[in-house]
């Protein structure tokens, strides 16, 4: 794309008029190409081109929420990669709907209906009003009474199959056996994701270093739309029914008889749908559902119209892609001005510095909003936001309210422009902005160097530091961390060594006493914390959680160093950029400029020094054995584990496998040597049977290594 560079370079800088202008253009670029796609089946853009736009569309929606078309394109399918699924025709084609913003736009709206209908003015006419909600269309095919298709929305005329993932969904019934139920009927209606479902994803992703998503619907979107089902079914999707396509013969004479009928069913409909009269009791409505939408545990944003007699939806028909007989009337912008009385920086669980706005209390759309999300320092910057600015703030369809500008003109001669912490405010130490050595671009987010000591951040650091690669000890998870935390048993590693001569000593009640402890659990405890006394290096250094430095730099860098000792010392050698310990570092194969950077940070850490030294009292690392030197049979081989094992785990038998000099990969190729098969083991033991790689049993390889 020629204008890709500039449009990325922008982005951040945009006012909302050039946003708006950018979104239309984009939404019109990105339905030209669905329409080559869909229609013609022939891609106009080659996929990754397709993709930059999608997400460029995608930021600057969630950027301006209120600047987003109704019918943009960013809805019609997730924000995954273009033309991977398979592509269905629908049978009754899936419309949009035209907007009212105002009362009035509802009054032209029921005039317009009872002209065409030849109505009278003062002619009954009962109008259904439901929430309008915020996430992705779906189409939901049976015959006879089975699920058979489930389709995205698409274009319109055509979407994507996604019957797999549907089929994951908890809340769609699979079969249904109801005397009345047509023998082919296509239910539609919205996939979402609740507001606590979305917050619980993005700190999964955020723990599992996968990307945040921008708001629930992209999370919705981006969970329906995923080639692997199993991750679709570990996302926590919901829906509501709302209309239907292919359909005979329709279960009542009206909208609401027919949505009364899907509840029968089975299938979950909004409960805040009613009928109403007239203008003023669908305008009364509309303000109890925006009053409501706050506490609602799903995004809405408006509520939908429908004229709710069917042969009068038939009569009134369609005008170009939406329905004469609907409307969507959408909620106003949520926005405030107020003042900015300080940037208060929390640290997250890894150690991520999040400035956040501290304003004075405001109603934004129902909601006092008393902070805002500001993203980052950069952010920061280019808002120029001083401490004492008059702000604007908006609530989107996002949860977070956020800070979008600054009113320059309101700006006290005391306000002082806002310095982002070079240090942890939690814990005092470096916090620093990684640079990719590649791209030679600075992270966004400046981290806390201090790791293990760092109060926001030791819950995770201790959980790690006992987890199975690291210190593996047993009977210490991440559940009894947080309790020894909270009891204020532990506050760093070293601690866990010396537990059980403070409870000897009864420093404090005793563990046995405590809540899902007992005699014979303490007793085991104390023995496994015991036996970790003397650690193999590499689960050491894995222990640490620096970061970027995993279970494999771990081994490579006991590997290289041997000992602790000199590991430690070359590390703080290593700082300076002249050294030899740098170069060596650097020269280590596997190890790039990132996770040297990180591993003489930390070191440069002295409250991580003080952490390592409290621990070396405790615990004696061993030197590191290179066991590759004496070589084995199987030294210098490529093998790869499928199947169930049942002698050793997984990550054991690489281990094992590792000590004894293999190499251990993932897949099969023809440069496998061999291939460990348990049973259940599928195409891998195909791939290496047609590859001729010796297969061997479990028994058959712990037999060639025991030799
Ligand atoms: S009715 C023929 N009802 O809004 C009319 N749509 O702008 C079909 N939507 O693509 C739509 N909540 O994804 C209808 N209660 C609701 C809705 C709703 C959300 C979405 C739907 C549609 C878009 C139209």
């Amino acid at each position: 794309m020629s204008n890709k560079g500039k449009l990325d370079i922008e982005l951040e800088a945009l006012d909302p008029a050039q946003a708006e202008r950018e979104i239309g253009e984009l939404s019109a670029q990105i339905r030209l190409h669905d329409a080559s796609y869909y229609q013609e089946d022939a891609p106009s853009i080659d996929d990754a081109a397709y993709d930059h736009l999608r997400q460029r569309l995608l930021a600057l929606e969630s950027t301006f929420p209120q600047l987003r078309l109704d019918d943009s394109p960013s809805l019609a399918v997730g924000a995954a990669p273009s033309g991977r699924f398979a592509k269905v025709r629908h049978s009754v084609p899936m419309l949009s709907l035209g907007n009212a913003f105002s009362d009035a736009d509802l009054d032209d709206f029921i005039d317009r209906i009872k002209r065409f209908l030849g109505l009278d003015e003062e002619d009954e006419l009962d109008i259904t009003a439901e929430p309008k909600i915020d996430g992705l269309s779906i189409s939901l095919r049976y015959e006879g009474g089975k699920l058979v298709l489930g389709a995205t929305r698409g274009d319109g005329a055509t979407g994507e199959n996604v019957t797999n993932n549907i089929m994951t969904m908890r809340d769609i019934p699979k079969q249904i056996s109801a005397d009345d139920f047509p023998d082919i009927f296509e239910v539609r209606g919205e996939i979402y994701m609740s507001h606590d479902d979305f917050a619980a994803l993005n700190t999964r992703q955020e723990k599992a270093g996968q990307k945040l998503f921008a708001n629930p619907r992209n999370a919705a979107a981006g969970s329906l739309r995923q080639l692997d089902t199993t991750i679709t079914a570990s996302r926590p999707l919901q829906i509501f029914i709302y209309a239907w396509g292919e359909a005979n013969p329709l279960p009542g004479k009206t909208q609401m008889q027919v949505i009364e009928s899907f509840a029968r069913w089975g299938f979950p409909i909004n409960p805040l749908m009613r009928v109403c009269k007239d203008a003023k009791e669908l305008i009364a409505l509309y303000k109890e559902i925006e009053r409501q939408r706050a506490s609602l545990p799903y995004d809405i944003d408006g509520v939908v119209y429908k004229v709710n007699r069917l042969d009068y939806q038939d009569r009134l028909g369609f005008v170009s892609r939406s329905p004469r007989w609907a409307i969507a009337h959408k909620f106003p912008a949520e926005k405030a001005t107020t003042r900015l009385l300080d940037i208060e920086i929390q640290v997250g669980r890894t150690g991520s510095l999040t400035p956040v706005a501290k304003l004075e209390p405001v109603t934004v759309g129902g909601v006092v909003v008393s902070n805002a999300t500001l993203h980052n320092e950069d952010e920061i910057a280019r808002k120029g936001l001083h401490i004492g600015d008059m702000v604007v703030v908006q609530r989107a369809g996002d949860v977070i309210p956020q800070v979008v500008e600054v009113v320059l003109d309101k700006r006290p001669r005391d306000a002082v422009p806002f310095a982002f912490p070079k240090v942890c405010p939690v814990c005092g130490a470096h916090a620093v902005r990684e640079v990719n050595p590649k791209s030679g671009e600075k992270d966004k987010i400046r981290r806390c160097t201090g790791g293990l000591t760092c109060a926001a951040q030791i819950k995770e650091r201790l959980s790690h530091f006992v987890s199975r690669n690291a210190f593996d000890i047993d009977g210490l998870g991440e559940k009894q961390v947080e309790a020894f935390l909270e009891w204020g048993l532990i506050s760093n590693p070293a601690d866990l060594f010396t537990l059980e001569e403070r409870d000897r000593l009864d420093e404090f009640s005793k563990l046995k006493n405590r809540e899902g402890w007992g005699e014979k659990s303490v007793v085991n405890l104390f023995a496994a914390i015991n036996e970790r006394r003397s650690i193999s290096l590499d689960r050491l250094i894995y222990g640490l959680g620096i970061r970027h430095v995993g279970a494999t730099t771990a081994k490579l860098l006991a590997r290289n160093y041997g000992s602790f000792e000199h590991f430690h010392e070359e590390m703080k050698l290593a700082a300076d950029e002249q050294s030899d310990a740098w170069q060596e570092l650097n020269n280590i194969d596997g190890i790039g400029g990132i996770v040297a950077s990180a591993l003489i940070d930390f070191f440069a850490e002295e409250h991580n020094e003080a952490v390592v030294g409290a621990l070396l009292r405790e615990v004696t690392p061993l030197i590191f054995e290179i066991e590759e030197q004496v070589v084995t049979v199987v030294t210098g081989k490529t093998v790869v584990f499928t199947g169930k094992l049942t002698q050793f785990s997984r990550a054991e038998a690489k281990d094992r496998a590792e000590r004894l000099g293999a190499k251990v990969v993932g897949s099969v190729s023809a440069k496998t040597d061999y291939l460990v098969a348990g049973p259940g083991a599928g195409s891998k033991l195909k791939k290496a049977e047609a590859l001729n790689v010796a297969v061997l049993s479990e028994e058959e390889w712990l037999a060639l290594i025991s030799d």
